[in-house]
């Protein structure tokens, strides 16, 4: 299976005649697994899509392929990127990858400032969110919303999560905090400059030109700032 068999979209209102089926798969795939669940309900998913806050893909055959959905927790301070599911028979071709990518992005879109997190005992998810710029966190640095917390009462491992108070459980925490990655984002930029001599000599005369002749202005610095983009796309 290609990953191009399918499509990957910020799910509409119209897509809601999935929501039942979406729901079902995720209750089965929890079970199969033996893992926990936060529990939704088909109208939860319908939300959802209504208010733009998922993603959903199909394959080509218009079938339903897989789902995620944003929530936001601490008046939007947190965002998590839930119930992340792909059908049976389209899984292991990177779907979840791609949906997990485009959720990611939407979420960064529609709250730049949050932090976004996500609690899962899967190692696939591990690894996209590693890839995403999630780190691994302890529990005390994730939303203390007693909402995000009353989703886990439907989880298999409830009360190993009571047991421990909150402070561990069967789940791994992740987080993408956006402040921290402004200084990994400029710390990247330099790494690559360093790699490319040629590119940097380039890169500073421009800056010079844009930035140093003329005043310096911010018309000048976003040009500078869309060139650096276009240097290293
Ligand atoms: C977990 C799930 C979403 C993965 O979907 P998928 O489309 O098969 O995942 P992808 O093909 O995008 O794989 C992403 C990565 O995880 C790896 N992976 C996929 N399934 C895996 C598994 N069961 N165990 C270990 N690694 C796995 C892939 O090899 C890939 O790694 P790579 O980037 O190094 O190649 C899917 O199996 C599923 O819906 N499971 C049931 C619901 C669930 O567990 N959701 C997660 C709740 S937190």
């Amino acid at each position: 299976m290609d990953i191009n068999e399918f499509i990957v979209q910020v799910a509409l209102p119209e897509h809601r005649v999935f929501a039942e089926e979406i729901v079902t798969e995720m209750a089965e795939s929890a079970k199969a697994r033996g893992t926990g669940i936060a529990k939704r309900s088909p109208e939860y998913i319908s939300n959802k899509m209504q208010e733009g806050k998922s993603v959903i893909a199909f394959h080509k055959d218009g079938s339903w392929a897989g789902f995620c959905y944003i929530e936001t927790w601490s008046h939007g301070q947190f965002v998590a990127n839930s119930g992340l599911v792909v059908s049976p028979k389209y899984r292991k071709a990177g779907l979840a990858k791609a949906i997990k990518n485009e959720i990611f992005g939407l979420s960064r879109k529609l709250y730049p400032k949050a932090k976004i997190f996500g609690l899962t005992t899967g190692l696939a998810v591990m690894k996209i969110n590693s890839d995403l710029g999630y780190e691994p966190v302890t529990y005390s640095e994730l939303t203390q919303d007693e909402e995000f917390w009353k989703g886990c009462q439907s989880c298999v491992n409830f009360e190993i999560l009571k047991m421990k108070e909150r402070k561990n459980c069967m789940c791994t925490a992740m987080l993408y905090d956006p402040a921290e990655k402004k200084h990994e984002v400029a710390k990247q930029f330099a790494e690559e400059l360093q790699k490319k001599p040629k590119l940097y000599e380039r890169f500073m005369r421009i800056k010079q030109r844009l930035v140093v002749k003329p005043k310096p202005n911010k018309t000048g610095l976003k040009a500078l700032l869309f060139l650096f983009t276009f240097l290293f796309k």
